[in-house]
């Protein structure tokens, strides 16, 4: 089989770009390791920045979002026992809306099927191969049997995990990475949330995040050693932390109800570069991955997708490479801001186990000198609503 551009993925990545390439007419094929029902059950990001809504309204892919999400104006910022609310529409004119990462791929796949785009699940990409020269092949493995795909292009589009990255020749690749010393216990509960924004939370004891999935469900993160175990939290004793750490001289008494998941992530900070090697482009988490602090992941995937899919849009109907060949240059500008403001919200708000006085007094010092003045507030919401996309 071939076409236009071989796309390794079915997450946020692979799904936009199919829909975008097919939108202007461009053959492509979505493999995927997983089940389709494993992709559309992986609870993960919650938050989607204001362009990630631009963008699915204009390509139709937003219609439920828009029915069911919940759209914030502000956020909660809490440290030193004292809550501080950002008005993020106030300082940007933007908003920026909850609806589960795994709504959006659901969305996606089915509007990618009726559209007649083909997605092979349980088809797991094993090699990669002619990048330098006129087709590029990918190697995949599908209900016991060995196949094969050629394509002009292909997009590594596969996650953290994935192959893609590591077809790029060692002497060109650079990585640049980040671990930091803690994770995140994240769960999913049928508490109703405790209040109608996100509230992110520095305190002593660790880092505290609330936020929620609809009016009934409350999604919670908790600050945990970095090799912390999910069944040493019972739910008793997680909603006694979540209580201690946002609840403190806020007056906050936060839900607790049954929790219907639960599991550990951990947090670091990856860039590779170049993006992009001959016929290869790489996109969203198989190019990097930020700390979740920021909510960057999942629409940091977005912007890449929207430089690539005008790239290959630009070729195939102008016929012009330029677009093509400043893929990377062009996408890591957006990814390295990202970067930045991943690093900078996490390093605010988490204790760092390696911190010693100094270092706790002046984190608090510059919590107090980023959300005391506007200008630190502006700074912070133009950076967490999201930068222009192909900035
Ligand atoms: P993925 O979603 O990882 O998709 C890659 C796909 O490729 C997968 O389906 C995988 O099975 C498949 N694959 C891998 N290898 C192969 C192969 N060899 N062959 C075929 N298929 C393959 N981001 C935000 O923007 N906002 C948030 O609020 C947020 N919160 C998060 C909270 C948590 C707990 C976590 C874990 C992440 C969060 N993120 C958030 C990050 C976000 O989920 C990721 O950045 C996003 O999933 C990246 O999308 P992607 O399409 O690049 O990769
Ligand atoms: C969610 C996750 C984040 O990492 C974040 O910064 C905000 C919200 C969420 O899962 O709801």
């Amino acid at each position: 089989m071939h076409v236009q551009v071989g796309i390794i993925g079915v997450g946020p990545a692979g799904l936009l770009l199919a829909r975008m390439l097919s939108l202007q007419g461009i053959s492509c094929v979505i493999l995927e390791a997983q089940t389709r029902a494993y992709v559309e059950g992986r609870i993960r990001a919650g938050l989607q920045e204001q362009g990630s809504v631009d963008l699915l309204t204009e390509v139709g892919l937003a219609e439920r979002l828009h029915k069911e999400a919940l759209v914030h104006d502000a956020v909660e910022i809490a440290f030193d026992g004292v809550r501080h609310r950002i008005d993020l529409h106030a300082l940007t004119g933007k908003h920026v809306y909850i609806y589960g990462q795994h709504e959006i791929v659901v969305d996606m796949i089915a509007m990618n099927l009726a559209a007649g785009v083909p997605m092979i699940f349980e088809a797991e990409a094993t090699a990669l191969s002619g990048l330098e020269g006129d087709r590029a092949t990918i190697n995949y493995r599908h209900a016991g049997e060995d196949k094969t795909l050629t394509c002009d292009y292909i997009a590594g589009c596969n996650g953290f995990h994935g192959l893609a990255r590591d077809a790029l020749p060692a002497g060109i690749r650079r990585d640049f990475d980040r671990v930091y010393p803690y994770a995140w216990l994240g769960i999913l509960a049928q508490a109703t949330p405790v209040t109608n924004e996100l509230i992110y939370c520095h305190h002593p004891s660790g880092f505290a995040l609330f936020s929620m999935r609809s009016p009934e469900i409350s999604r919670c993160y908790l600050q945990v050693p970095p090799d912390e175990k999910p069944e040493n939290w019972s739910d008793d004793r997680i909603w006694t932390e979540l209580q201690n750490r946002l609840g403190t001289k806020s007056e906050l008494t936060i839900p607790v109800g049954p929790i219907i998941q639960k599991g550990v992530t951990g947090m670091r900070s990856f860039v590779c570069e170049p993006m992009q090697y001959g016929r290869l482009f790489l996109a969203g988490d198989a190019a990097h991955i930020v700390p979740p602090t920021g909510a960057k992941g999942m629409n940091l995937a977005f912007a890449d997708i929207y430089v690539l899919a005008n790239a290959l849009t630009a070729f195939y109907k102008n016929n012009t490479t330029e677009l093509l060949a400043r893929y990377s240059e062009m996408a890591l500008k957006r990814v390295w801001r990202a970067e930045y403001f991943s690093w900078w919200m996490t390093s605010m708000l988490h204790i760092d186990p390696t911190a010693n006085a100094f270092d706790q007094k002046r984190q608090i010092a510059e919590l107090h000198a980023v959300f005391g003045s506007e200008a630190g507030q502006k700074l912070f919401a133009q950076n967490y609503v999201g930068l222009p996309f192909g900035m």
